[in-house]
C-alpha cells in the first residue's frame, strides 16, 4: 500500500513572516490527516519552516537541490545545508526550473543523486508541454524524462523517489488533466519503472499528479487508481485550501 502523498510548492511566494503565519494556519487543520504531508517554502523560509513543524505531521521540503557537496556554485545550496535544518524532501527538475533556468534531464539526475545519497526523498516532476501533447509525443517525452532521472540509481534508492506527474498546460492555468488522462500518464510512468527495477519497485513507488489540483477536483483526481498525491501550487497558499486537498477523503 502507497500512503498518499500530498506537497505544497509554494514556488516564490510567502515572506519568512508570511510563512510563519500561513504554517501557524495549517498545523491544526491537517494535524489529524491521513495523508503525508510535505510544505515546500522558498529556501529562506525553510529554517523557520523546519521549526515551526517540528514535532507535527507537516514535513518540510526545499524546491531544488544542488548536486555538489560544497563549492563555487553561486546562488545553489546543497543537500548537506538542507539536511542540517531538517529538511526531508526536495522538488527536482520542476518545469518552471526546466523552462526559466536551464534544468536538463541530466542535471535532474545528478539532483536526485545528490538528494537521495543525503537521505533526502527527491520529488521527481516530468510532465509534457501543450504542444507535444497535441503532436502525441507524451508518451514519448515523459519516457525520455523519466528513464533520465533514473540513470545510475540503485533500486533500494529508486523505491525512495516520489515523482510528480505535472503537465506543463495544466500548471497555474486553472486547467486540469482529466482524470484519466492523469491516471493513464501516471500509469505509464509506473510501467517504465516496472521496465526499469521490476515490480518491487513500481509498486512502492509514489506518483503525484500536480497542474491546477484543488479542493474541488482533488478527491476525483485521487480516486483515480494510479494517482498516490498531487503537488500543489496556488492551492497551498491558502491553509483552508491546502487543508482540503490534504483532506481530501473527508
Ligand atoms: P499549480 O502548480 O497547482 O498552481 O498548477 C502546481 C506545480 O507547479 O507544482
Amino acid at each position: 500500500m502507497r500512503k498518499p502523498i500530498i506537497a505544497g510548492n509554494w514556488k516564490m511566494n510567502m515572506t519568512p513572516k508570511q510563512a510563519e503565519m500561513l504554517i501557524k494556519d495549517l498545523i491544526p487543520l491537517v494535524k489529524d490527516a491521513n495523508t503525508e504531508v510535505v510544505i515546500c517554502p522558498p529556501y529562506v523560509d525553510l529554517a523557520l519552516a523546519a521549526e515551526l513543524c517540528k514535532g507535527t505531521n507537516i514535513h518540510v521540503g526545499a524546491q531544488n537541490v544542488h548536486w555538489a557537496e560544497i563549492g563555487a556554485f553561486t546562488g545553489e545550496i546543497s543537500a548537506a545545508m538542507l539536511k542540517e535544518l531538517g529538511i526531508e524532501y526536495a522538488i527536482v527538475g520542476h518545469s518552471e526550473r526546466r523552462q526559466y533556468f536551464g534544468e536538463t534531464d541530466e542535471s535532474v539526475n545528478m539532483r536526485t543523486k545528490a538528494a537521495l545519497a543525503a537521505n533526502i526523498t527527491p520529488i521527481i516532476c516530468v510532465g509534457e508541454t501543450l504542444e507535444i501533447r497535441e503532436n502525441g509525443a507524451t508518451d514519448a517525452v515523459i519516457t525520455q524524462q523519466s528513464e533520465a532521472a533514473f540513470e545510475g540509481i540503485a533500486a533500494a534508492d529508486a523505491m525512495r523517489v516520489v515523482i510528480a506527474y505535472e503537465p506543463v498546460w495544466a500548471i497555474g492555468t486553472g486547467k486540469t488533466a482529466t482524470n484519466e488522462q492523469a491516471n493513464e500518464t501516471i500509469g505509464m510512468i509506473r510501467n517504465i519503472i516496472n521496465k526499469l527495477y521490476g515490480c518491487e519497485v513500481s509498486s512502492a513507488v509514489r506518483i503525484q499528479y500536480g497542474g491546477s489540483m484543488n479542493p474541488k477536483n482533488a478527491s476525483e483526481l485521487m480516486a483515480m487508481d494510479e494517482i498516490d498525491g498531487g503537488l500543489i501550487g496556488g492551492a497551498s497558499l491558502n491553509a483552508a485550501d491546502f487543508a482540503k486537498v490534504v483532506k481530501y477523503y473527508e
